[in-house]
């Protein structure tokens, strides 16, 4: 009989990910719910959904995500990245689902000067992080079977993004100024949904552990943004080309703090999985086509 698979965050970038790779994993039935229909951070309603749909796993994708908004809201993204997260990992715990549930490079400080194992201190530096990794406790603490996936700079097709957000720029101006004092790794959300099917699949009766999942290879913003626009560009998809102007941090006014090397070490998951996660750019070109084919529509 096909495992059920309780998906929070549907619409969300990496859960509409999740669903578009839902049909190379035909074992697995998805009922996807986002929170107009199931808000994780009310138990009576996660309770009675429990109760009706009886999930093997579920996979939590539903976050408050908006860093800086986090820092003036902080009470609202304790609520989603942590209190709604420990309900959850007790109900799991209890009813013997397996629970996937994701975060962050932002729970570390940035100031080691080498990629981040698992086990590495967290010390986030912001409001969003804080409470990513209070939610991570939370599930350690309960240990529910499954895994906690930290990721970083999501990329995708879906919803805003920071690829989509340079394509808007470039496609408006003729310079943009971005950031060239933070480092970190750009994922593809495509590539981090598959991963996560794909490691459901090879689950057994895992213990709660926590691995790092980033497409490889390390880069600034700044990086990010001219390899995004020199493709677009070799793509026909721009008339002109934009000058990317690399700036810092201290000149922008970002009302987080972000670390400034965030990179995480991938070396755990790619023994355990026995896969090589591919490079970010191999990655942010087929986002870059596929976004060009719905443009031609
Ligand atoms: N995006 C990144 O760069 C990044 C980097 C590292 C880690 N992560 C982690 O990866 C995971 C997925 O991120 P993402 O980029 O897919 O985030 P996202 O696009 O913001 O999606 C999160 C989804 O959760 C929904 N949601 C918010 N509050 C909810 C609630 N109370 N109940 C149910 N659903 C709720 C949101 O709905 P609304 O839109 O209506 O609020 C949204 O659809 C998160 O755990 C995030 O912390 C993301």
């Amino acid at each position: 009989m096909n495992k059920k698979i309780l998906l929070t965050g549907a619409d969300g970038q990496l859960g509409q990910s999740i669903l578009r790779e839902s049909s190379k994993f035909p074992s697995f039935t998805f009922i996807p719910t986002d929170q107009h229909n199931l808000d994780i951070t009310n138990p009576q309603e996660v309770n009675s959904e429990l109760d009706k749909i009886k999930p093997d796993y579920i996979i939590n994708t539903a976050a408050y995500t908006n860093v800086d908004s986090a820092e003036s809201d902080y009470d609202t993204a304790l609520a989603i990245n942590s209190t709604a997260v420990h309900n959850l990992a007790v109900e799991c715990k209890k009813r013997g689902i397996f629970l996937v549930h994701f975060s962050t490079d932002y729970v570390f400080s940035g100031e080691k000067k080498e990629p981040y194992n698992t086990h590495d201190k967290c010390a986030p530096l912001n409001v969003y992080g804080k409470t990513k990794w209070l939610g991570e406790q939370a599930i350690n603490t309960i240990a529910p079977q499954g895994k906690i996936i930290r990721t970083s700079w999501l990329f995708s097709i879906f919803n805003r993004n920071f690829v989509k957000t340079i394509i808007e720029k470039a496609s408006a101006h003729k310079e943009i100024r971005v950031i060239s004092d933070q480092l970190g790794q750009p994922t593809s959300a495509h590539d981090l949904a598959y991963f996560t099917l794909f490691s459901i699949l090879q689950s057994k009766n895992d213990k709660m552990d926590t691995i790092h999942f980033s497409n490889q290879g390390a880069c600034s913003w700044y990086e990010l943004a001219k390899e995004i626009v020199e493709e677009y560009y070799r793509l026909n998809l721009l008339d002109y080309m934009p000058r990317v102007m690399s700036t810092s941090t201290n000149e922008l006014t970002q009302k987080a703090t972000r670390p400034a090397m965030s990179v995480l070490s991938t070396k755990k998951t790619e023994d355990v999985y026995n896969i090589v996660i591919r490079d970010w750019r191999s990655s942010l070109s087929d986002v870059l086509i596929t976004l060009s084919f719905s443009r031609m529509k």
